[in-house]
């Protein structure tokens, strides 16, 4: 990114001497100030004045949002930002078939957001977190769900902490606090001969929003506080792409454990609707594909994809 511009919005709303300026990106005061005129060209609000230097005061119209979101993002993606779209999911598949960069498409309303199980996902307008984050990989389509233990962990991190009460991941990939859904994560692949080449992480988060549905919850109707969707989303990024690299060092394990122990209902009586069938037992085990084993009376089931619940005993 521009380093002017960087340094003016990390002092976003406050004054910078040209002279900071100059220091830090190594410029002349002059190339610093041509710098500045161009920026205000672009249309970047930009105070200048004498004695006190430089004060960025607004972006211009989306640019902000982007700007932010790489400026608080450790990791070089790219990113794709609308105010409005059908699905991120969707956009994300678009593209990533003529793009090789990791890549996250943000956007501040959904009107045909995709849930799992071909259900629909309603989020609030300039409220809640909508974003997909799209991998180019090139590795057998069977490891898939190990990007998703991946997000669902990062996610998990960065909520517990802000939430401060009863978080877990719910197979195969939901967050809820409090007993209640406040995050879905929607994965979807683009395959070429059993090659994963690009994994899709769609995940939707309640944030400021108020959710109608009586088994959902967002981070304000919990706390009573409004949150900054843009720090939250970067530092869920920062804490999956720090997974990538551990993952990447062939050091899983830890994290399928870290997972594994923050899972709803394991060792417990669970009920799962495969969408066939009900299997009801007890949850003895998961396996790093994501495949549930279930204690039934009769025998032990493995199962694929579901909705569970716990049981009440
Ligand atoms: C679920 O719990 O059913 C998964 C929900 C996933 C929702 C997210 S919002 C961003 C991305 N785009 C979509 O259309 N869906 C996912």
């Amino acid at each position: 990114m521009d380093p002017v511009l960087q340094t003016l919005l990390r002092n976003q709303g406050e004054f910078v001497s040209g002279m900071r300026i100059s220091e830090e990106v190594g410029l002349s005061h002059t190339a610093v100030w041509k710098h500045v005129q161009s920026l205000i060209e672009e249309g970047y609000g930009i105070d200048c004045i004498k004695k006190k230097g430089y004060r960025l005061h607004t972006l211009p119209e989306n640019r902000w949002i982007v700007e932010k979101l790489s400026l608080l993002c450790h990791y070089p993606v790219e990113w794709f930002y609308k105010p409005e779209v059908d699905s991120t999911n969707l956009w994300a598949k678009e593209v990533m078939v003529r793009h090789e960069k990791p890549s996250v498409f943000f956007t501040d309303k959904q009107y045909a957001g995709r849930g799992r199980l071909g259900r629909q996902w309603e989020s609030e307008t300039g409220k809640d977190i909508a974003f997909s984050l799209a991998v180019p990989l090139n590795t057998d389509v069977c490891h898939y769900y190990q990007y998703t233990i991946m997000m669902a962990l990062a996610v998990y991190r960065v909520l517990l902490p802000i939430v401060n009460t009863t978080t877990h991941i719910k197979w195969p990939n939901d967050i809820y606090i409090q007993g209640k859904k406040v995050c879905g994560i929607l994965s979807e692949m683009l395959t070429e001969e059993n090659r994963l080449r690009t994994l899709i992480l769609g995940v939707g988060i309640n944030v400021n929003s108020t959710p109608s549905l009586p088994h959902a919850l967002s981070l304000k109707s919990l706390t009573g506080k409004e949150f900054d969707r843009h720090i939250i989303l970067s530092e869920i990024l920062n804490g999956f792409f720090d997974l990538l690299h551990q993952y990447g060092c062939g050091d899983f394990a830890p994290i399928y454990e870290a997972w594994r122990n923050a899972l709803m209902g394991l060792g417990q009586k669970v009920r799962i609707d495969t969408g066939q069938k009900v299997i009801e037992g007890t949850f003895i085990d998961i396996n790093e594909q994501g495949i549930a084993i279930i204690q039934t009376d009769q025998s032990i089931e493995k199962v694929y994809s579901g909705d569970l619940f716990l049981s009440k005993s």
